[in-house]
């Protein structure tokens, strides 16, 4: 007989046997999908401004053999939330996953919530894979293909040489870059470009809508990723009118170095055809070369259909390693 329970994440034996499902349920993936434990007994318990979390454990006797995680965005999109679910392996095709799920919906809707988006992960331009049938079982559709790409940093530095020179048309763009905390003469416009991502970005099908960045909200938010290790390390492109035009990132845990995340990309469409996507994220991969000597790898995920932040990832050096399914419920 097998509980669904939720638990506190302040539970730290709860929560380590939660770490183990999910790190045995993604064992057989590339790359590093699931954090390092000291990450999640970090982060999971702490306060975040951006998104509330619930945790599900499905237990037999004494042991945990899924795990479940419903997110639920606090300063927009309150209309939504995100399921994730991990069996372990030995204990598949017996019900637990979708019981998981189907708990996570009713906390979602109690909550007022009404779409529910999820994801998969597929070995590159597979389909038919388990994690889509279990998917469509539980009615959720394929609102959008993004590709997960991992760059090697020795590929980066071949490459850099050849790619400074691709820059020049960025030269009138000054690029300025911080560990985390945006310098208070940018924060303002930084949150303007921020604000336009979700109508920027390519969304397939997605049911997302763009909010507001405050100076206020950005600052919540970096106290979060200071609190928890996180090194959101930022190149902001400054136009000459001290505007700024765009910016990237790259994510360094202090509890692994040797791996960063990319996270946002965006150029303001008034900046576009300068190079500064590339220029910028040239600036990035080279702060956290300068500030992580043993950073071995990074990684990257991109609609398929964003053929130009396709093409820029692909001069760094990145390479695919996964298909990743962005999946929609509506309920
Ligand atoms: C995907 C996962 C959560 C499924 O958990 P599970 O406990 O096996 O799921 P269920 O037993 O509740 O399956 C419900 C239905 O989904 C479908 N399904 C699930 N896994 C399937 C598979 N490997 N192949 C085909 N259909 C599958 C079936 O229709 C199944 O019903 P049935 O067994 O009566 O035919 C589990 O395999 C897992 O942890 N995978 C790794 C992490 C992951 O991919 N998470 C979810 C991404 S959507």
């Amino acid at each position: 007989m097998v509980d669904i329970e939720q638990f506190n994440p302040r539970n730290e034996a709860a929560l380590r046997a939660w770490w183990e499902v999910g790190h045995a349920a993604t064992a057989h993936r590339p790359g590093a999908p699931w954090p390092v434990w000291e990450q999640s007994r970090v982060s999971l318990p702490a306060v975040n401004p951006e998104g509330e979390v619930t945790l599900l454990a499905a237990i037999d006797g004494r042991e945990m053999v899924g795990a479940g995680l419903l997110m639920r965005p606090l300063r927009d999109n309150l209309h939504t939330a995100t399921v994730d679910v991990y069996v372990r392996p030995d204990r598949t095709r017996e019900g637990i996953g979708g019981r998981l799920v189907a708990e996570l919906e009713v906390v979602a809707a109690g909550d007022g919530r009404t779409t529910l988006h999820g994801e998969a992960f597929l070995p590159p331009g597979a389909s038919g894979t388990g994690p889509e049938a279990f998917a469509t079982a539980l009615g959720y559709e394929v609102a959008s293909r993004e590709s997960i790409r991992e760059l090697t940093l020795a590929d980066y530095l071949a490459r850099r040489g050849a790619l400074t020179d691709e820059v020049a048309a960025a030269g009138a763009y000054r690029v300025v870059t911080f560990d985390t905390v945006c310098p208070d003469a940018y924060a303002e416009s930084f949150g303007r470009l921020l604000g336009m991502l979700l109508d920027e970005i390519p969304l397939g099908e997605l049911d997302l809508r763009a909010s507001e960045w405050t100076v206020e909200r950005i600052r919540d938010a970096e106290q979060r990723q200071l609190g928890i290790g996180r090194h959101v390390l930022t190149a902001l492109a400054i136009a000459e009118d001290g505007s700024v035009a765009g910016s990237s990132d790259v994510r360094v845990n202090d509890t692994d170095t040797t791996r960063g995340q990319v996270g946002i990309t965006l150029v303001d469409p008034a900046h576009r055809g300068h190079r500064l996507g590339l220029a910028l994220k040239l600036a990035t991969h080279d702060l956290a070369l300068a500030t992580y000597a043993g950073i071995g790898t990074v990684d990257t995920s991109n609609a398929e259909v964003n053929t130009w932040m396709n093409a820029v990832n692909e001069a760094l050096g990145y390479r695919t390693i996964e298909t990743l399914l962005e999946l929609q419920k509506k309920l």
